[in-house]
Formats: structure tokens, sequence, C-alpha cells
């Protein structure tokens, strides 16, 4: 068996560790977790100050929808082109089942059919919706998917765009809208996540191609009523190696010496452990500052719904903050991560298995690359749906 000597140095201390590699491998969780406690290492900084100065926003959130692929995936099925097991995916993530769209099929139809679904739902005319924003990082035109959704909804008199903020997107997009509608410029909006993560992971890549599912979901939201009682968001660019699917071009030789880039194959970078200890300690973070805002405390929330990446970070957000797990939707057992989707078909699930009822005080929270961060809280004024 071999052995490593570890030094660590931090101004005049210096620590030095030698251990085997069964029992490095075992340690390097704590390890991790020490540095970052002793501040000798911290992944990435997110302790930036607050601008924040008023964070209850004119704006209710009336309805959801969902749509998913049809093909599911389960790691069973997985484990039979990569080395990995159903044991390990579902025991290390929650994970046991994902949807992935087939050939020919559009994420941006997903994304139409769940906002159709929020808007019928919501009662509103979709002539009267003012905004609609599409959160995506993998949507099905470059040029974004919004003003497609727009028009696949019928709302003709909407301006669209999309929003790309990872897996923080639908709320970074929930809180973009709620702001139009807390000024005025328009009275009702959809907000869309939607995404198709299998177009993008390397699907020989264990460390990663087992965690990300496709799929979309929706609210419509308008102004009055309840509000947004509270919400906060944060980035760190410094973070972004961690987790990222950056641009690869192929050079393309075009005149005179001069060239072009065009796009080659890409692949999603994600420092899996890194990541996980950015969520387990920032998001406690965040939703604390979101019910500051809303002058609540985790007692007066009936349900914490965070962006659905990994079980055991659910586990240690719920520890950290001291609510039980119960408390906290979970649903990516069947949908994997699906990135800007997760919160709202985590939401549409919780309010169709009868979970979230009408006034419920929500606290949801989404976190991934950019780095990116945030928490909004709400209280629920849709109806039970009837599906
Ligand atoms: N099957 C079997 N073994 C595996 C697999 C797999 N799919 N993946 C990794 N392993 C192995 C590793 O090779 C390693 O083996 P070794 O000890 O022989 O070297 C061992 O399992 C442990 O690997 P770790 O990476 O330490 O496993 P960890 O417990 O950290 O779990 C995971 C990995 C699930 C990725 C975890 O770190 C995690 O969930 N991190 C957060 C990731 C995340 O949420 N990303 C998305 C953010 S959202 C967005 O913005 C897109």
């Amino acid at each position: 068996m071999n052995d490593y000597a570890i030094a660590v140095q931090h101004k005049s201390l210096q620590l030095v560790i030698a251990v085997s590699v069964t029992a490095m491998r075992r340690a390097r969780w704590i390890l991790a977790l020490l540095q970052l406690t002793a501040g000798l290492r911290a992944p990435v900084s997110t302790k930036a100050p607050r601008t924040l100065q008023h964070a209850t926003l004119d704006s209710t959130v009336l309805s959801c929808g969902a749509s998913r692929p049809k093909t599911a995936l389960s790691n069973t099925e997985i484990s039979e082109f990569v080395d990995t097991s159903d044991e390990w995916i579902s025991q290390r993530t929650g994970i046991r089942s994902r949807r992935v769209l087939q050939p020919g099929e559009s994420i941006a139809d997903h994304a139409a059919s769940a906002a159709q679904k929020a808007l019928d739902r919501s009662g509103l005319d979709p002539a009267e919706v003012g905004l609609v924003i599409v959160a995506t990082s993998t949507p099905e035109d470059l040029f974004g998917d919004a003003a497609n959704v727009a028009d696949q909804c019928g709302c003709k008199n909407a301006v669209a765009f999309d929003v790309t903020a990872a897996c923080s997107g639908f709320l970074f997009a929930l809180v973009t809208a709620s702001q139009f509608l807390e000024t005025g410029t328009y009275q009702s909006a959809l907000v869309v996540g939607a995404d198709a993560m299998s177009r993008w992971v390397d699907w020989g890549d264990r460390n990663t191609c087992i965690l990300f599912g496709d799929g979309a979901g929706a609210v419509a939201i308008k102004k009055g009523g309840a509000g947004l009682l509270g919400f906060s968001m944060g980035s760190n660019g410094a973070g972004r190696e961690k987790l990222a699917l950056p641009y690869n071009g192929n050079r393309l030789p075009l005149i005179g010496g001069k060239s072009a880039t065009v796009v080659g194959p890409r692949a999603m970078l994600m420092e899996g452990r890194s990541v996980y200890v950015f969520a387990a300690t920032t998001v406690p973070r965040v939703l604390r500052e979101a019910l500051e805002d809303a002058h609540l405390t985790t007692d007066d929330v009936d349900w914490f719904l965070l962006h659905q990446a990994n079980e055991r970070i659910l586990e240690a957000v719920a520890e950290r903050i001291g609510v039980p797990k119960d408390k906290f939707i979970i649903n990516m057992d069947e949908n994997g991560n699906t990135s800007a989707a997760s919160i709202p078909l985590a939401l549409d699930f919780a309010v169709k298995s009868g979970k979230v009822k009408k006034g419920d005080v929500l606290a949801c929270a989404g976190f991934g690359a950019g780095l990116s961060w945030g928490a909004a809280v709400f209280r629920w004024e849709g109806e039970l749906l009837s599906e």
C-alpha cells in the first residue's frame, strides 16, 4: 500500500499529515471540511457584502406547470454503458432515474408546454401577459427560446428573453420578472426554467453523466396579492472553473493567415466535491438572508424547495439550518438534476402530490455554475391541481 504526505501551510503554521491511500480517500471529505472551517482553503469565497436594500416585491406566484420528456433512463441502464451502479448513484445522490430528450424532441416545446399549463391554471389572458422569461443554459436555439415560448402560448403582446444562470437561473428569472411587476411596467409574466442537460454531458464520464436530466417547469405570476416576500442572490466568477461548460472552438483557416474558431466538442467540467461544499455552505446563508428580508424565520416556512442536485446536499442544508428533512421537497429521484428546470418541476410535483397547499410559505434556493446562488420566499396562492 502506498503512503502519502500532505503539507498544509497557513501563515507560520505548517501541518504535515502522512496517510495511506485508503485512509486518505476516506479522509478527503473530512479534510475538505476542516480546511473550509479553518479558513485555510475555502473552495470559493461567497462572502461578498450584500448590496440588497429592499427585497419584498409586488408579485404573486399564481400557478405552475411542468413538462418532461417521456423517455426515462434508469441508473441500472446507465451502468450498462459506464462503470457505475444503481447502488452508488442512489446512495451518493438520491437519483434513481432521469428523463432524456430523444432525437427530434425540442426543449423549447417542453418549455412552451410547461408555460401553457401554468398559464391555463392561472386564469390569465395570454394577450395580457407582458413578459416571458425562459431561464436556460441549453436552449433549443442559442439566440434564445423565450420568444418561441411566448409565441406558442399566444402571448403576442409580451416581450420575451432568456436568462442564463445555470441552476440558479429560474430564481434569478423569477426575481427579474417580479421587479418588472414591482415597478408597474407589466402586470403579469410567465417564468420558465428549461434545460436539456443530456445534450451537453459527456456520456462516457461517470462523474457527471449520472447526475443530470432534461425537463421544463414554469410559473405564472401577477402584480398584487401576497407578494414575493423576500429574496437574496449572489455570484462569484472566481469559482467559475469549479463547474463550467466552456466554449471549445476548432480553428478554421479563412484567408491571409486569419482564422475563425468554429464550435467543437464540448463537455462539462465539474469539481464535484468543491461544488458540494460550496452548496452546503452557501445555501443555508442565502436562505437565512431571504428569510430575514421577509421578516420570517425557518419556523414560518411550510416547505423548503431547493435545487434538486443531490439529496445529500439537501440533508446537509437541513442540518445546518436546523429544520427536519421532511420539510424539504425532494423529487430528484425521478428527474435527476434538471438545472434551471429543477425548482419549478419540484414545485409542480409538490402541488400535484398535495404537499403544498394554498397559503403555504415556500423558501426556495438555487445554486450552481457561475458560481451563482439565490433564494426567494413566497406564499403559494395557486389552487390544487386536479390532474
Ligand atoms: N459510479 C461509481 N463510482 C464513482 C462514480 C460513479 N458514477 N463517480 C465517481 N465515482 C468514484 C470516484 O472515481 C471515486 O473513486 P476513488 O475513491 O477510487 O477515487 C469515488 O467514487 C468517490 O468519488 P467522489 O467524487 O469523491 O464522490 P462524491 O461522494 O464526492 O460524490 C458527487 C460525487 C455525487 C458528484 C458529489 O460530489 C456531488 O453531488 N457534488 C455536487 C455536484 C453538483 O451538484 N453539481 C451540479 C450543480 S448544478 C449546476 O449548476 C449545473
